[in-house]
């Protein structure tokens, strides 16, 4: 198949530069950019993935561009078809992911409309924290319409969820379905109602209360991986899911994916963005997808929808 489109990962941390590759290896985009503010970090990685092409059999091309807040380099990602924003910081142990919104508020809203220059019809895939308020901002930085912008973590809770629940089980993750919805922190939704293992209701195989502590622990998947790590936070899974998201996004696939999107009368609920269920395609969000939900679990998302809602607001001044 023909290579096509351009992808731009924004930041050469363990979550851009991972995320940049993952991309790569898929083999069906022409070109990779990857960015930092940070002189010759991401030139180095891309030079060093480069030199893998040979032995994982790929063709997409890498290249590193070192940028400024100022916005030098940006001319690397001009007439990108996806930009996958990783830029600000992780979370150290016993930090919130709103720990970080001063922060990161700032970086995000500058390569938003850096990107927004230069790529005026890229989807943007947001993967900054505090997720679902970074997402709010790119927006309102970059003024695309709000199906071209989208958060990833939905994908990653989700995957999470599926990996506890496999492992509690002692089943095969492809035998688990699950779903997250929600926000992507205290507020989160795990749907225990669409999960299933080998097609039956999880209900009828685990216990209320163990099915409450996978709800939990999933809940707090990323804050365990941080408290192990003791510097940074998770890339491994979060890359995983960021670049999944924006290969249905190049391929126009139509593929419905738990994400981050712009939610306006679905659930009941009005303007915000919230980790809902979307149809993803070479538009962005082609379409919010309402579920059947539990009564109390279309609750918990519009509780979740005032809690982001609010701190949305916030971030306009950030
Ligand atoms: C996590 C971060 C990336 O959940 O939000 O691991």
């Amino acid at each position: 198949m023909a290579l096509k489109g351009k992808v731009t990962v924004v930041g050469s941390g363990f979550y851009g530069s991972t995320t940049a590759l993952r991309l790569a290896e898929y083999n069906i985009f022409e070109t990779v950019v990857l960015t930092d503010i940070v002189e010759g970090k991401p030139e180095g990685l891309a030079l060093d993935m480069n030199q893998s092409r040979a032995i994982e059999g790929f063709e997409t091309k890498i290249i590193g561009a070192t940028t400024t807040a100022e916005g030098a380099g940006y001319e690397a990602t001009a007439n990108s078809d996806v930009v996958v924003i990783t830029a600000g910081l992780p979370r150290k142990p016993g930090m919130s992911r709103m720990d970080l919104i001063g922060v990161n508020a700032g970086i995000v809203r500058g390569v938003a409309e850096n990107i927004a220059k230069h790529s005026p019809r890229a989807v943007i895939i947001v993967v900054s924290n505090p997720l679902d308020e970074m997402t709010a901002l790119a927006q309102i930085a970059t003024g695309f319409p709000k199906n071209q912008v989208m958060g990833q973590a939905g994908m990653l809770d989700t995957a999470r969820f599926t990996n506890f629940v496999a492992e509690k089980v002692g089943v095969p993750v492809g035998s688990v379905k699950t779903l997250t919805l929600g926000s992507h922190g205290e507020t989160m939704v795990p749907v225990p109602s669409r999960c299933t293992v080998d097609g039956k209701p999880l209900s009828e195989i685990l216990s209320e209360t163990e099915i409450a502590d996978l709800v939990d622990r999933t809940r707090n998947g990323g804050a365990e991986v941080v408290a192990l790590l003791k510097t940074g936070s998770a890339y491994y899974a979060p890359s995983a899911a960021a670049a999944r998201m924006a290969k249905a996004v190049i391929e126009d696939s139509g593929a419905v994916m738990p994400v981050c999107a712009w939610v306006d009368g679905q659930y009941g609920i009005e303007g915000v963005y919230l980790g809902v269920e979307a149809e993803i395609g070479k538009s962005g969000v082609r379409k919010v997808v309402e579920s059947a939900l539990t009564a109390s679990e279309v609750d918990a998302l519009k509780v979740a929808a005032e809690a982001v809602r609010a701190k949305q607001a916030d971030v306009k001044e950030l």
